[in-house]
């Protein structure tokens, strides 16, 4: 791997130099050092493209949707124009798009939806391994009498227990909320089986792919989800949320929303005047991950190929990243690594890691990396049933380390002779 140039190491070009050119924000300087953005999981840094089509928008098309004149017809165009784009992203058509404020709100709009038709004694099943968001707002529907079970872990490499979700699933289970990726340490679900699972008992799947977006291509119609929720933050865009809904789903289901709102999908699922200028930024963002994938292979033609030889590429290289941040890690004294650790098993994860060193508190560990301009976190990033699970909620949580494609093996090595200064201060 090089950071110098193009790294063909897997067969998969990343051009590094040309990914990290398209973020200013990588030129951070923290008291004489670069800044390395470790913290991806919290929200990722965004390329020029993204800021670009932001400001153009506001520039050229600033006004409300549905009017009768240029800047809200361009509006309108602009809105279409994104949908289609997240449309391919998802791999779905355009009107099973809905875009929002963030992942957490559509979350409890379509919990609160869903909610209206379910009666007491139904049940819901969530997991120990998700973030909050996507389980306060369907544990809110304890309210109606909706009965809430919980998948566990295996503890040992915090993979979801199957056998535990066959045993919890029955007839009564309406909806399985699952997470896609882990945003604490980083296991991949595996979501296709645990929806054929869910759908043979007659309930819906409600992915939370936020995570997993800047790690995977996402296919819903591989994985026949009934429903999958991101954050472009995560991936390279604006603070905003999307969800794809299965069409009859979103005919169906009634949302709640003002009279004057038309009741066509998606528009009836989208309350009130939405964040347009960074509507206009996701497009750009989703484009962005096609650029590095016609970069990495230009054979690719469609944007759809695009996008998935933009995830060949990046995943290979954060693979490389993370099998050389565990083999550091190990070598350092005190550290224990949640989850995944095997380099075989690479596959079920992304790369984010969390971990303790001794009885340092996270914390402090956070804010030693931070003076020095490597950014991590630390606590329990809302993982809350996870930290709880496995017993470190009440000692600071863990720390996390969050790498995604504009990091470099630089960055990594940096990273870690910090934490051995740390462990021997
Ligand atoms: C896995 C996961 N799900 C859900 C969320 C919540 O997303 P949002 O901030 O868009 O509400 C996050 C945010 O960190 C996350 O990491």
């Amino acid at each position: 791997m090089s950071t110098a140039g193009v790294d063909r190491s897997a067969g998969n070009a990343l051009d590094i130099n040309w990914v990290r050119a398209q973020f200013p924000s990588l030129q951070t300087q923290v008291n004489g050092h670069p800044a390395a953005f470790l913290d991806g999981p919290a929200g990722t840094q965004v390329p020029t493209q993204v800021m670009h089509a932001i400001q153009s928008y506001l520039k050229t098309s600033n006004a409300n949707t549905c009017g009768a004149f240029l800047t809200s017809r361009r509006t309108d165009e602009m809105i279409a124009a994104a949908r289609t784009t997240m449309a391919g992203f998802f791999h779905c058509e355009r009107d099973e798009v809905v875009f929002g404020q963030n992942m957490t709100t559509i979350t409890f709009a379509i919990s609160r939806a869903i909610g209206r038709e379910l009666k007491g004694g139904d049940e819901i099943l969530l997991t120990v391994l998700d973030h909050d968001a996507n389980f306060s707002p369907w544990k809110a529907l304890e309210e109606k009498g909706v009965v809430i079970r919980q998948v566990d872990i295996r503890e040992e490499d915090c993979t979801l227990d199957l056998a535990d979700l066959k045993n919890k699933l029955n007839e009564k289970t309406r909806l399985v909320a699952v997470g896609y990726a882990s945003n604490a340490v980083g296991t991949i679900n595996p979501v296709a089986e645990i929806t054929r699972m869910a759908h043979a008992a007659g309930a819906m799947v409600y992915v939370d792919a936020v995570h997993y977006a800047p790690h995977g291509l996402i296919d819903v119609k591989a994985l026949d989800c009934d429903f999958l929720v991101c954050s472009p933050y995560k991936f390279f865009g604006p603070h905003m949320g999307t969800l794809y809904g299965k069409r009859p789903h979103l005919q169906n289901f009634r949302p709640y929303k003002v009279r004057p709102c038309t009741e066509q999908i998606p528009d009836r699922w989208e309350t009130g005047t939405q964040v347009q200028e960074l509507i206009a930024g996701i497009g750009a963002a989703v484009d962005y991950i096609a650029e590095v994938g016609r970069r990495s292979n230009p054979a690719a033609t469609t944007r759809r190929e695009a996008l998935a030889a933009a995830y060949r590429a990046t995943v290979a290289y954060e693979r490389r990243l993370v099998t050389r941040l565990f083999e550091g890690l190990q070598a350092i004294p005190g550290v224990r690594i949640y989850g995944i650790t095997d380099p075989k098993r690479f596959e079920e994860r992304c790369s984010t890691i969390s971990l303790r060193i001794g009885k340092h508190h996270p914390t402090a560990i956070a804010t030693f990396l931070g003076e020095r301009g490597i950014f991590t976190w630390d606590g329990n990033y809302y993982a809350l049933n996870l930290t709880e699970r496995l017993g470190v909620e009440s000692q600071g949580g863990m720390l996390r380390i969050g790498l995604v494609h504009y990091n470099t093996m630089e960055e990594v090595e940096r990273l870690l002779t910090a934490l051995r200064e740390f462990t021997t201060k």
